[in-house]
């Protein structure tokens, strides 16, 4: 490819978040307060990576933004859904993340962030309160077309050239995909039959599809993997990524267990446990929620190590998780992680890790670089998944042949040749051999 291949980032891009919770309303803040140098958007490779180009003796590392044509994050427009009738700056207030002095630096932007009636059934999130906006209609194919009805309000006042979606709403009740999501034509037709099969982020993934606006899901929820969503994504020529932002636990055990892995060095056992008192919590303290979360979070290890091609160092190791919604902590996670593991000659050691995380503050970045990699992808002319975010993601979505890949330093270089050879720059492979003569 060739950077002529990218249509360049130029007008607004409109970012719509279904959910307005502690996640999004941080992301907003943050963005908005980097405008104005309130903040340093710390976390966002989109902002402060660099990438190296060519041979290590040329010294050239331009910022990943000067090799590739992103959006400003002046030209960002947000919007978005919750059931909950908060204005971003309300929400925000009461997600407790951000200091009054950051909230109030950018209370002016939040109060005009309201949210627009969400599509949502207790029957998939049951221990939400304080549910007042919620959209009505005579099927869940209307709900979709109010959804569809949405965006373009959206892109036409807020003068947008394009608009991805990222979901940042709570995780929803753990299904797996049936039947009436093998096919766009069998899918259509529950939305038409209102079948309660259909979680509602699956509407706003159908909406953000059938609109063409490239979509990503920051949950566990099965929200755009199933194949009548990857039918569309086709049709509509959309890009689209997912699911559950990598960050706080899983996010430290994706570092570690590679360089377990990289030593050969064998684990018997990790157990992970954490505290934390958001509304997230919350939610997840109701076992179906819990279930959709603990199937992203446990693959990980499986994947990375690898134990069917290492049983002696893998094999029997023990993985367990525990979330503990403990209100008192708020957002202020606390994740325990207990590794046993060993050595030459079989020799136990344990490793202890006592992270003291802020989840939101570690989710707001990539829900920026989420939004900006996938209009930079839908520019590309890419759709369909997009297997290069996956450094983004707990359970990064794969095509249905292949694994998923979980190790996060595969991940990068994955994604910074995937910015490489869209900008028809050489891929960097590390093999070394043109510095030493042969
Ligand atoms: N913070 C992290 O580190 C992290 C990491 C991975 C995944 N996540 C996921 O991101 C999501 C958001 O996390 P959060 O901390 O902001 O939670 P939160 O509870 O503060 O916010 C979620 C918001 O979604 C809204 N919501 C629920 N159902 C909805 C629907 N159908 N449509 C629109 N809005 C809906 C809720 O009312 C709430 O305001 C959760 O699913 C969480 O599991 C967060």
């Amino acid at each position: 490819m060739s950077p002529n291949d990218i249509r360049p980032a130029s007008g607004k891009l409109g970012v719509l978040t279904p959910g307005m919770g502690a996640v999004a309303t941080t992301f907003y803040a943050g963005v908005i307060a980097a405008r104005t140098g309130v903040a340093l958007p710390i976390g966002s490779l989109t902002q402060l990576g660099h990438i190296r180009l060519g041979k290590r003796t040329e010294d050239n590392n331009p910022l990943i933004s000067e090799l590739v044509s992103l959006a400003s994050l002046d030209d960002l427009v947000f919007g978005g859904w919750d059931p909950i009738s908060d204005n971003a700056y309300e929400a925000a207030k009461r997600a407790g993340v951000l200091t009054p002095a950051h909230l109030e630096a950018v209370a002016d932007e939040l109060k005009k962030i309201e949210p627009m009636p969400a599509v949502f059934s207790h029957e998939w999130v049951k221990l939400l309160e304080g549910v007042d906006n919620v959209k009505t209609g005579s099927s869940t194919m209307d709900l979709a077309e109010q959804v569809i009805a949405d965006i373009e309000r959206f892109r036409t006042e807020g003068g947008c050239d394009r608009v991805v979606m990222v979901w940042c709403g709570s995780t929803e009740a753990y299904h797996a995909a049936c039947e009436i999501h093998d096919s766009l034509e069998a899918f259509e037709q529950a939305l038409r039959a209102s079948d309660p099969r259909i979680a509602p982020s699956q509407v706003y993934a159908y909406a953000a599809l059938k609109t063409g606006t490239p979509y990503a899901n920051g949950a566990p929820n099965v929200s755009a993997d199933f194949p009548a969503a990857l039918e569309l994504a086709a049709q509509m020529g959309v890009p689209i990524a997912g699911k559950d932002f990598k960050t706080g636990q899983t996010l430290v055990k994706t570092i570690l267990a590679p360089g377990f892995k990289a030593r050969l060095l064998g684990v018997s056992g990790w157990f992970s446990t954490n505290i934390l008192g958001n509304r997230d919590g919350e939610v997840l303290d109701d076992p179906e929620s819990f279930r959709a979360k603990e199937i992203t979070k446990a693959g990980v290890l499986d994947q990375i190590l690898q134990p069917k091609l290492y049983p002696q160092l893998y094999g029997e190791m023990y993985h367990k998780i525990r979330i503990n919604y403990y209100p008192p902590r708020g957002d202020n996670k606390e994740g325990w992680d207990n590794i046993d593991i060993f050595g030459w000659m079989g020799y136990p050691m344990q490793i202890k890790v006592d992270f003291l995380a802020k989840d939101s503050i570690l989710a707001a970045p990539i829900v920026l670089d989420l939004a900006l990699f996938l209009d930079l992808a839908s520019r590309a002319g890419k759709h369909g998944i997009q297997e290069w975010l996956s450094f983004y993601f707990k359970s990064p979505q794969a095509a249905p042949e292949l694994y998923p890949e979980n190790d996060l330093f595969i991940q990068l270089t994955k994604l910074k040749n995937t910015l490489r050879h869209w900008a028809g720059e050489e891929l960097i492979t590390h093999l070394g051999t043109e510095y030493y003569q042969e």
